[in-house]
């Protein structure tokens, strides 16, 4: 029997993707499903992001483009960065890629060797174990359990580093919704500033999805000394309502950006033309789009949260970005719905699935088991149709 390489035994397919096919067949059976799985803002992008394909379509050059982005592309993202106070940076500490998800993975292959330790906190989005068991990094998770409003301490980073190649941080969150405060980042990059030799990875990509006035803040700013290893993921999925356009972005020292730039001319050579003008446009084109839906999904955040609040035993700290919830449902283990038991995270997604067709992310496919994800961006009606049948499921429990 011929054999895949090792790296295949230690890949794993996405756990979110799962439950969202669970759904969807139970869906095609007849079923009314309200989903809640997957992390897709649900919206489209304005009309100038359109226009700005067709020109791009009838100008094609049809050729092979530059492996680090389009010029027009790499100046879109500088200017993007600068609105959110990252100043200084040329063309030569940005590189582009298929999506953060594909940026993610060509730094890990660029920063990490089988057996260097990557750190990053628990709740954590899914994909960064996944990758670092690709690449056969050793995964340090710091858990930050409801109880600290699933937020890292700068004593739990500091003894975290010794060590440590890469600290991966994520910041709005991606599971819990979770935003650092301008404080926060400060004291956490005191502690990073206190451990040179380790490289930070920001995975920002819900940069411009925060609530309440709290703004976005980051560790150049809060210690500009840290720039020279701070690498600053980003991407035009979320924001801007564009999941399946696939482009990503960093903002890093040059030899960083450099081997993205490597990695790229021997994976992908480049974003495809269309694509490129769709990202420019919406980088620079009117941004009311975006505006208009993070005041949405902090109306539905309230919207999620009063209902989590209204459940007698349910913790829920309270996210100020992204679009996710993520309450401490453990207070159900050990009772049962309707005679199923409900033993653990994924008895209580699979019971809620069965018995009222809502579906939810299990916790512990973000490495916390006492919790649940909801990603609230379907239309208003039908989320409060879906937290009404949570509450009822949880109203049944005996
Ligand atoms: C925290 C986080 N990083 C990266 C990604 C990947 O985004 P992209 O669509 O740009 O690959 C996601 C997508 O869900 C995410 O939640």
């Amino acid at each position: 029997m011929l054999k895949l390489a090792a790296r295949m035994g230690r890949a794993k397919p996405s756990a979110i993707m799962a439950v969202a096919e669970k759904a969807k067949k139970l869906k095609a059976e007849g079923r009314d499903i309200v989903s809640f799985s997957i992390g897709v803002p649900n919206f489209l992008p304005g009309e100038h992001v359109y226009a700005a394909v067709r020109e791009a379509l009838d100008k094609d050059s049809g050729q092979y483009g530059s492996n680090r982005g389009a010029d027009a592309l790499l100046d879109a993202y500088l200017k993007h960065l600068e609105e959110a106070g990252l100043t200084g940076y040329t063309r030569k500490n940005i590189a582009t890629g298929i999506g953060a998800k594909h940026v993610l993975y060509n730094l890990a292959e660029a920063l990490l060797d089988p057996g260097d330790i990557i750190a990053f906190s628990v709740p954590y989005w899914t994909t960064y174990v996944d990758i670092a068991d690709i690449v056969g990094a050793q995964a340090r998770l710091l858990p930050c359990p409801a109880e600290q409003n699933y937020k890292l301490t700068p004593a739990q980073l500091d003894a975290a580093l010794p060590g440590t190649k890469v600290f991966l941080f994520n910041n709005p969150s991606n599971p819990t919704g979770m935003v650092y405060t301008k404080e926060e980042i400060a004291a956490l990059a005191d502690v990073l500033a206190k451990h040179p030799d380790v490289w930070i990875i920001c995975d920002d990509i819900y940069n411009r999805m925060v609530f309440d006035g709290l703004g976005y803040h980051n560790f150049v700013n809060a210690r500009p000394e840290l720039r020279d290893r701070v690498i600053h993921v980003d991407s035009i999925s979320k924001t801007y309502g564009m999941p399946g356009w696939r482009v990503g972005f960093i903002a890093a020292p040059e030899p960083v950006a450099q081997a993205m730039v490597t990695m790229n001319s021997n994976h992908i050579t480049n974003i495809p033309e269309m694509v490129t003008a769709a990202a420019v446009a919406a980088l620079t084109g009117p941004q009311d789009v975006p505006t208009q839906k993070n005041a949405e999904f902090q109306a539905k955040r309230d919207q999620v949260l009063a209902v989590m609040n209204a459940i007698p035993g349910v913790k829920c700290p309270r996210p100020q970005g992204a679009f996710y919830v993520f309450p401490d449902i453990s207070c159900a283990f050990g009772k049962s719905h309707n005679g199923v038991a409900i033993g653990n995270d994924v008895d209580f997604c699979n019971a809620l699935l069965q018995a009222k067709g809502v579906a939810c992310v299990p916790g512990s496919a973000f490495g916390e088991p006492k919790g649940l994800r909801i990603s609230y961006t379907c239309p208003t009606a039908q989320l409060a149709d879906g937290l009404q049948r949570f509450a009822e499921f949880f109203a049944e429990l005996a």
